[in-house]
Formats: structure tokens, sequence, C-alpha cells
């Protein structure tokens, strides 16, 4: 008989969804089920990385469908449902259209899959993660957001291109929310164990800083028509990973804080532990004030937008 395989629904079969579980159908260690309101895309895209997996050499058994009653008691629900940003706009701007969109949803989750762990991926990010949070009424330890793995991610090829270095050599660490107001913290940012500030001059490390706080900008521009999806989908699958497969991994995650770093109430990103509860520890880095300074910054931006959300 097939062990059990765990299972993850990705709501939302669009660009990121879709790459994420095309990434997740690879690792060959859960099923996974692709939901969207549009008919036959799911399906489609599902079937298609179903007759990938002999050739991937992976047993997962992947569905597209347009009814939460395939999604029934997942391990994880990764939400990646709703509107993505045009030229010209910010992650702020898609608030009222996919605060909708989240409530339905979000709605349907809980319902078919009361245990689940949520990862949030609709922008804007933190926004949507505590509006998740405050509807599933879950513990923060089972609904929590992805943007910290993507914005570290473009920090550490920015400097691996520019130190001409492997990218698995640099470590980055990004704090805050998933916007302008984000906190690359370039004190703690190593290439092999080395401080960059040894290898870069300020200017530099300013520049890529810029370039990290605007990369999501910077594909939109390029793409037109939408934003990136490669590395957020993959930046997802890594914490399906970690929680699946209990690695305690630390990597960023946008949570809601209750008096860690001097914040409460607020959804923001910061280094936690992942494994198979969730997040199971929040990793409180001493900051120096002027950081400090910055991440409340963050977090009284993402306030601003839960005022507009009325949560
Ligand atoms: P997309 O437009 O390719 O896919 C979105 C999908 O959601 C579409 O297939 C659409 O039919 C579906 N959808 C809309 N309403 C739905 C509903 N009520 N139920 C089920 N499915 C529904 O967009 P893409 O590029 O995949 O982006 C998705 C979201 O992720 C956007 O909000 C985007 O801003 C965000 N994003 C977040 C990132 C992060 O780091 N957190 C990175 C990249 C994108
Ligand atoms: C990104 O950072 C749009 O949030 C998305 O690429």
């Amino acid at each position: 008989m097939r062990r059990r395989y765990a299972k993850v629904s990705i709501i939302g079969a669009g660009n990121v969804g879709a790459t994420c579980a095309f990434r997740i159908a690879e690792k060959g260690y859960a099923d996974v089920v692709l939901i969207d309101i549009v008919e036959g895309l799911p399906q489609g895209k599902g079937l298609d990385m179903l007759e990938a997996t002999p050739i991937i050499g992976s047993d997962a058994r992947i569905i597209g469908s347009n009814r939460y009653e395939e999604t029934a008691n997942s391990d994880i629900v990764v939400i990646t449902s709703g509107v993505a940003r045009k030229p010209g706009m910010s992650r702020d701007d898609l608030v009222l259209t996919n605060k909708k969109i989240v409530q339905e949803v979000v709605a349907q989750v809980v319902q078919y899959s009361p245990d689940c762990i949520i990862i949030m991926v609709t922008n804007p990010l933190d926004a949507m993660t505590q509006l998740a949070l405050h509807l599933s009424k879950f513990p923060r330890s089972r609904v929590f957001g992805q943007s910290g793995i993507l914005d570290s991610a473009r920090f550490r090829t920015f400097i691996a291109q520019e130190l001409d270095v492997s990218v698995e050599d640099v470590f980055t660490c990004v704090l805050g929310g998933h916007g302008d107001t984000m906190v690359p913290l370039t004190r703690l940012c190593t290439v092999g164990g080395v401080p960059i500030s040894e290898l870069l001059p300020k200017e530099k490390i300013d520049s890529l800083v810029e370039r990290t706080v605007k990369g999501g900008g910077e594909i939109v521009a390029l793409l037109k028509t939408g934003s990136a999806f490669y590395a957020p989908g993959v930046a997802t699958a890594q914490m399906v990973d970690a929680i699946i497969l209990d690695r305690k991994k630390i990597l960023p995650c946008a949570v809601r804080l209750d008096g860690e770093y001097g914040i409460s109430g607020v959804v923001v990103g910061v280094p936690v532990k992942l494994g198979k509860n969730g997040i199971e520890q929040i990793i409180e880095l001493k900051l120096t004030p002027e950081e400090s300074a910055s991440l409340r910054r963050s977090a009284a931006a993402v306030q601003e937008l839960l005022k507009v959300m009325q949560i």
C-alpha cells in the first residue's frame, strides 16, 4: 500500500501557485491540490504536472479543481489567489481587491482543513497574513506569510553577482514588511562568514540594498503584465519543505508579533524556526536602535493597511 503522503493545497493556480506546486511535486513527499476559480485552469495545470512526474521521478499525485472538497484535511494550504501588481502599482494598491478574495478563500480553507497550516503569499503580504490570521482564528504558529525568503534571496543574488562568488556562500537577513519599508540588515550580512562591510564599500552596499527593496518592482517593470513568480514560488516551497520535513529551519517569515521586538499585534517579517508545528520559535535578534526604529516604521506601514481593511 502507498505510504501516507503529506497533502498540500495551493489556492490560486496562477504564476506563483503553479510554480510552487511544481516545485513541491518534484520533491515527491506530498500530494498537491491546485485550486482556482477559473474553470479548467487548475485541472489543466495539475494534469500537465502529473504527466511530468514519470520524467522527474516523483510519485506525488497532483490534481487541479475548482472545488474545495478536494482540499479536505490538507496539512498545509498555500494561498496565492489574488490580483498581482502591474506597472505603476505598489503591492499596497492591491489591498481591497485581494481582501475580498482572501476572505472567500480563508472561509473555505478553515471549513475543509481546520487543522492546517496556512502560508500566505497574496499581496500586500503582511496585511493579507494578518487578515487570514484574524479570519481563521488559528494561532499565529499556523498562519504566516512568505516574503523574507524572497527578499533575502534577492539581496544574496545581488551580492554574489557583485563579488563573483557562489550565491550559497552569501548570508543575508531582511526583516520587516514586504514593501518599501523592508529592513535589510547589512550588519548581519556575511560572505563565507566574512562581514560584507570588509568586502564592499558602503556606497556599493547601499545601492544593493536599494535594488533589493525595489526588487519586486524591477521585475514588474520588465514583465509588464504581472509580477515575479519563479523566486516567490520556490521561496514558498522552501517553507513547505521546512514544515513537512520538520527541518527546524531558521527562515525569515511574516508573523504577528506579540511583544517581540517591542511590537504587538502586527504582522511583519522576522526570523523564525519552522518545523512540523509551523512557527516553533520567534528568533529575537538584538537590534541597534536605528534598526529597531526601521522595523517599527515598517510595522507602522503595515498598520496603516490594517486600518484601510478595517481589521
Ligand atoms: P496570477 O494572476 O498569475 O494568479 C492568481 C490566481 O488567483 C489566478 O489564477 C486567479 O484566477 C486566482 N484567483 C483569483 N481569485 C480567486 C479566488 N477567489 N479563488 C481562487 N483563485 C482565485 O498572480 P501571481 O503572479 O500568481 O500572484 C498571486 C499573488 O501573489 C498576487 O497577489 C501577488 O502580488 C502575490 N505575490 C506575492 C509575493 C510574495 O513574496 N509574498 C511574490 C509574488 C507575488
Ligand atoms: C515581489 O516582491 C510582487 O511581492 C512580489 O516580486
